[in-house]
């Protein structure tokens, strides 16, 4: 075997191959804010004002990166989440410059709720049998078919619904057929599990949970068969590309989710992203090389596509002959 880890330089020898081309870039667009604002949890990533994002979607295009994903921050909430399916919305209003100055980079919009409700819950909130608050299944379906017919709208190529609501992406489905998007893509986030790592995108998107929390409708991260019954419902219900989240502790999921046969794309998430990066601020890793691993490895078990907060920063790393 070592014969062959010698001459490993031989493209022949190498089994996966990571390109930048792979790549999702997260973006987060903020309607209060006046100039690119810093991220405290996930240093290195901002939040940008509507005016800024043409700017931001030509230089991540320009590095090679085809497609992003849209994160909406608005200036008002409200329990209904009025603001999401507005015409005039953050992540409408983005779409379009998107769309307008760099036609073809595929435009991912993110389709929930809990950027826009006051409790940070991801939809329509009511009491659950103990009295809680909980999230309604059926009223929250609804909002989710305007949100995501207001995106399709407004340009996107593909929504991605992460609210892990049942009957979700038929919903959806339907929704998007009956305004006239036969051709728009769904993303079904369709093995989202309630996990830890979400922390610091709770701060960057302001979404964070004001009352109860999300293991009502995430999966837990004990359960690999029920996570690829969420990805095999959404596939019966017409999802386009699946995806497994987050990506590098569930590199098992990844390997079921893939003989589903459709695509399949890992959300590397904020967690992930922010662990490799404090270790390497404390100079404990060499961040590319780390940052590149976690990268491979995520396409090795069996990832299309990767959403990655390092997304620009690999597509210069990979540029440089990495
Ligand atoms: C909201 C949403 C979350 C993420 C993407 N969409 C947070 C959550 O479910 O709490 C997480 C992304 C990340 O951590 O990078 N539905
Ligand atoms: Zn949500």
């Amino acid at each position: 075997m070592r014969r062959l880890r010698r001459r490993r330089v031989l493209p022949l020898f190498t089994e996966t191959h990571l390109r930048t081309d792979q790549l999702i870039a997260p973006l987060f667009v903020d309607e209060g804010a006046s100039g690119p604002t810093p991220i405290a949890s996930m240093p290195g990533q901002y939040r940008y004002p509507i005016e800024g994002v043409a700017a931001v979607a030509t230089r991540l295009a320009q590095a090679g990166i085809r497609s992003v994903l849209l994160f909406g921050i608005p200036t008002t909430k409200d329990a209904a989440a009025t603001a999401a399916w507005d015409h005039d919305g953050v992540v409408q209003q983005a779409v379009r410059r998107i769309r307008a100055s760099v036609p073809g980079l595929v435009i991912i919009t993110d389709v929930c709720a809990c950027e826009y409700t006051e409790t940070g819950q991801c939809g329509i909130v009511g009491e659950c049998a103990d009295g809680g608050p909980d999230l309604l299944n059926d009223p929250s379906l609804a909002l989710m078919q305007r949100i995501a017919v207001s995106h399709a709208r407004a340009g996107a190529d593909i929504v991605a619904p992460s609210c892990m609501l049942d009957g979700m992406v038929r919903a959806i489905r339907e929704g998007l057929d009956d305004a006239g998007f036969e051709e728009t893509l769904i993303m079904s986030y369709s093995s989202k599990f309630a996990s830890a790592l979400y922390g610091p995108f709770r701060e960057a998107a302001d979404s964070g949970c004001q009352c109860g929390d999300r293991t009502t409708y995430q999966i837990s991260p004990a359960n690999r068969r029920e996570a690829l019954a969420e990805s095999r419902l959404d596939a019966e219900e017409g999802a386009d590309v699946l995806m497994v989240k987050p990506a590098g502790p569930y590199l098992d999921v990844l390997v079921d989710v893939r003989e589903l046969g459709l695509p399949v794309a890992a959300y590397q998430v904020s967690g992930e992203y922010a662990m490799i990066r404090a270790a390497a601020a404390n100079g404990w890793l060499d961040e590319r090389a780390a940052a590149l691993e976690s990268l491979l490895a995520i396409r090795r078990a069996g990832a299309d596509m990767i959403i990655t907060y390092y997304a620009e920063d690999a597509a210069r790393w990979l540029a440089e002959g990495a």
